[in-house]
């Protein structure tokens, strides 16, 4: 009965938005805050925490929204307004708008499928998407659903020769941008992990059979897709991992820390753009510049790494004034709403990126959480421009009070 009646709502939904053109999301779920609700209710209880937590004790994960939400736009009323434009061209790319689906591993065992929906999504609205290296897909497989338009995030592997393969496997799949990632000298310490014993694919266990059987969407898609798998990383591991062995094993196979000369490696090595992800300081910055990147992403990893760390968006108003015309200065950690993208670009990021937003969605409306969350925050954003009688995304900084 209780599904009858959900098909019943989903058909009426559907009519009701055929007939209102203005709105192309599903009017239900009207802001990141609902997906995320209703996300927690379809995903199981293990991954929806690998998901939703920071590190220790969060603060970082709320102080990333906090330091957003102080930051006041000024609107400009009494003004001629011929519309908004919200092209953004960065790093040899058009972007339809500034905002993008930021990497996240294990992406498919969070929603069955989540990289290659999230990506195809991205493509078709022409936004950056940016896939992991412990992503559930392969770099060649996202470029081919991207045409060469994805970005790649990289992990620096221990091994010369897997280091040299990876980076030649991203080159020749059409992947022209590689987002080298810099704050994960350690794991994060995150309490749910532990909590629930993390592993990939998820441990049939009791615990995590019963929390998969109380979210039957999941456990139908999963079924359908096959567990999850670390695409890129297969031909160089082992079958079947758990939380220990995994540690041990990514442990071993990348080399976590960065350090001048390895970033300078990578930089000699690779011929396209060259993106340093993860930067929070104006020294890291300073360094990113010198070793000659075409970009850097201020993040703090979305609050799941350092939790007395500065929020990004405090680090971003530090950088942004310093560096923004020596290289394509971008931002992610906080991000939930067109008016947070405006709040960023406002303090000098030329794009931003989200994880957990459109994470939020897939969980919460399946094949469909990609479109809706993108169409919800492009909604939104275009929204804050015409009230602030802004035109162009890059004269956002103009509104910041
Ligand atoms: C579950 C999860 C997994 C992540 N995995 C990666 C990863 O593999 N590589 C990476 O560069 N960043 C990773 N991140 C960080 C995101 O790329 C991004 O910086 C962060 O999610 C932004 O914060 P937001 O979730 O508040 O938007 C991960 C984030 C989450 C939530």
């Amino acid at each position: 009965m209780e599904q009858v009646i959900e098909v019943l709502i989903e058909f009426s939904i559907l009519v009701f938005m055929r007939h209102a053109s203005h709105i192309s999301f599903d009017p239900r779920y009207p802001t990141v805050e609902d997906l995320r609700e209703r996300a927690r209710k379809r995903i199981p209880a293990f991954a929806f925490d690998y998901l939703d937590g920071g590190c220790n004790a969060g603060e970082n994960l709320r102080r990333n929204r906090s330091d957003l939400e102080k930051i006041i736009l000024l609107p400009q009323y009494i003004k001629e307004y011929d519309g908004c434009d919200l092209q953004t061209e960065l790093l040899g790319q058009t972007f339809e708008a500034p905002f993008g689906v930021s990497p996240i591993g294990l992406q498919g065992m969070i929603w069955p499928g989540a990289p290659d929906l999230l990506a195809a999504a991205a493509y078709r609205h022409r936004l950056p998407f940016i896939l992991s290296t412990v992503g559930t897909a392969s770099i060649e497989d996202i470029s081919e659903i991207t045409e060469g338009e994805a970005w790649f995030q990289f992990y620096y592997p221990a091994d010369a020769k897997v280091r040299d393969d990876l980076l030649q496997r991203a080159w020749a799949s059409g992947c022209r941008t590689l987002v080298l990632l810099c704050d994960t000298p350690t794991f994060g310490f995150r309490p749910g992990e532990f909590r629930y014993g993390l592993s990939m694919p998820p441990r049939l266990v009791w615990r995590n059979l019963v929390q998969m059987l109380g979210r039957p969407a999941w456990t139908m898609e999963t079924l359908k897709k096959g567990p999850p798998r670390f695409a890129n990383l297969q031909p160089y591991m082992p079958k079947r991992l758990n939380l220990a062995q995994l540690g041990r094993f990514m442990d071993g196979f990348f080399d976590k820390r960065m350090t001048p000369d390895k970033v300078a490696r990578i930089r000699e090595g690779w011929k396209g753009k060259l993106v340093l992800k993860g930067v929070s300081t104006l020294a890291d910055a300073e360094l990113a510049l010198q070793l000659g990147m075409d970009g850097i992403i201020v993040s703090n990893h979305g609050g799941r790494q350092l939790d007395a760390g500065p929020s990004s968006i405090s680090a971003l108003q530090q950088i942004a004034p310093a560096y923004k015309d020596s290289m394509t200065v971008m931002m992610d950690s906080g991000i939930r709403s067109g008016p947070d993208v405006a709040r960023a670009i406002a303090s000098g990021a030329r794009m931003t990126f989200m994880g957990r937003a459109f994470m939020y969605g897939l969980g919460a409306l399946g094949s469909r959480g990609a479109d809706h969350t993108i169409e919800l925050l492009h909604t939104q954003f275009r929204q804050v421009l015409q009230q602030l009688g802004c035109e162009r995304v890059s004269d956002l900084p103009a509104y910041l009070s």
